[in-house]
């Protein structure tokens, strides 16, 4: 061992008892795999389409196997499988190219837990989807990891015609081990988020949960009458739906800059039955997907106000704690910095810092800066392990920590991935269905520039580690 490893050694030995001692959660590096050398690289809005904060899910565990799915350099969405813990990924190639470079257009997978069935989503920005599903029983089987246990690709949900504008295809599966499918029809500040549900191998339309209507008014006195809701996160816990969110208004003149971002508010719902009525944080029912969705004027649904001029970005990350208490990241450019952000692009990058916004055992919502600087336009990606502690994955692989001992205020950064010299690009999206055991699975693309392809990475966390 050189002189200046033995050193690097006893800092990280020391810096590990200290850490231990002070009760804030590290974590360490298990793994990192390289899964393709060659993922399609190319920036639109800010993001990269292999990785971005809203897909749910790019990486799943599920029973003994993992999946992951990106796409490679040629455009052609591949999809890994490996035995987990540590078994070597296998992939197959589904017979489809991402039909454009736009980075809205990522790839979602999800396992239907009754039959064992793969569900693929991919390739859609309010334009039609594209989807297929597998063989039955092919997420436990271990069977040859060929395309031609996956069906034909088609522009329906199976057997559920959803229309032709969607985006944000997600799965999520109900307490009673149902897939659910979460999506969004119409456009960027005029749309709808839906729900349709599994069973028995058939898909079926539950509605439309949140709508485009209501009048929002700006502190300005500038008006808008159309939005859609942008979801943190769509989460079950116990029996409970949970979901928080920020409306992105359409008419920009409620914003005080035309290059600023017209999100607004921080939402916060819940449904006790997998997503027919929500009720807002008094217990109130305010909305029935279908018939009387939640809008932009339904009651006592704000849990964080803040008005458009602060760059607050939309699809950050959510969870929910051991007690059911919903756990938020929000980000935006504090007023201290200033009170209009001229241009979400570079203001973000300057000033914008992420929020721990998280509901109390007294059901107050509390709201603490965790103290960094984001330095970066894209989202950060919450966790908490079985003790509650707090983990945050912010751009370029920075993990920002808190215990639940100090009442989430002892944030410290407990991994640096620039320092660690991985290049990630910014966003990164996890896997959290190991985080019950400690373990959490991270997505993410080295940086590059214009349309050179570059390599596509999953890194294992230990957490508390
Ligand atoms: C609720 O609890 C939080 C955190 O424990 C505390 O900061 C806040 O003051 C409490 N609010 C009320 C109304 O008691
Ligand atoms: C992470 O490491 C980089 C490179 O060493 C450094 O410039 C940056 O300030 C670090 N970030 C934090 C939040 O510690």
């Amino acid at each position: 061992m050189s002189l200046i490893r033995l050193v690097q050694f006893l800092l990280v030995v020391v810096l590990t008892i200290v850490r231990t001692v002070c009760g804030v959660p590290g974590v360490s590096v298990v793994s990192n795999t390289l899964l393709d050398p060659q993922g399609i690289f190319f920036v639109s809005y800010d993001g990269v389409v292999n990785v971005n904060s809203f897909q749910q899910s790019a990486v799943i565990a599920f029973g003994n196997f993992q999946y992951a799915a990106w796409y490679t350099a040629s455009g052609t969405a591949v999809i890994g499988r490996r035995t987990l813990p540590s078994g070597s990924w296998t992939t197959l190639q589904l017979p489809h190219k991402l039909s454009t470079s736009d980075s809205h257009n990522v790839i979602s997978l999800g396992i239907s837990p009754s039959d064992g069935v793969i569900h693929v989503a991919l390739d859609c920005h309010s334009t039609q989807l594209y989807y297929t599903r597998s063989e039955a029983n092919l997420a436990t089987s271990g069977a040859s990891w060929v395309a031609s246990r996956f069906g034909t690709i088609t522009n329906n949900l199976g057997n559920l015609n959803i229309g032709s504008q969607i985006t944000y295809p997600q799965f999520v599966v109900t307490p009673s081990n149902l897939l659910q499918f979460v999506f969004r029809t119409g456009v960027s500040g005029n749309g709808a988020t839906q729900l349709a549900e599994y069973i028995s191998g058939a898909w079926n339309n539950v509605g439309s949960w949140a709508s485009a209507t209501g009048t929002y008014t700006a502190p300005s006195g500038a008006t808008s009458t159309l939005r859609n809701l942008y979801i943190h996160g769509f989460t079950y816990h116990g029996t409970r739906a949970y979901v928080t969110g920020t409306w992105r208004e359409q008419n920009g003149a409620v914003a005080c800059s035309s290059s600023g971002l017209t999100n607004h508010d921080t939402v916060y719902f819940y449904s006790d039955d997998s997503g027919r009525t929500w009720f807002n944080t008094a217990g109130t029912k305010v909305g029935t997907s279908g018939s009387s969705p939640i809008n932009v004027n339904t009651a006592g649904i704000i849990v964080d106000s803040l008005n458009a001029d602060h760059a607050l970005m939309n699809q950050e990350s959510q969870t929910v704690d051991s007690a059911g208490r919903i756990h938020s990241i929000i980000s935006y450019v504090p007023g201290r910095f200033t009170q209009c952000v001229p241009d979400y692009e570079t203001g973000r990058p300057q000033w914008a810092h992420a929020f721990h916004l998280y509901q109390a055992a007294n059901g107050s919502f509390i709201k603490f800066e965790i103290p960094y600087y984001i330095q970066s336009v894209g989202r950060s990606q919450i966790v908490l392990d079985s003790q509650d502690n707090a983990y945050v994955f912010m751009p370029f692989l920075r993990v920002a920590t808190a215990s639940k001992s100090s009442g989430y205020t002892d944030w410290a950064m407990a991994y640096n991935g620039t320092a660690a010299g991985l290049d990630v690009f910014g966003e990164v999206t996890l896997d959290r269905a190991r985080a019950g055991n400690g373990l959490v699975s991270v997505l993410y693309q080295v940086s590059s520039t214009g349309t050179t392809p570059s390599s596509v990475h999953l890194v294992d966390f230990k957490l508390g580690g």
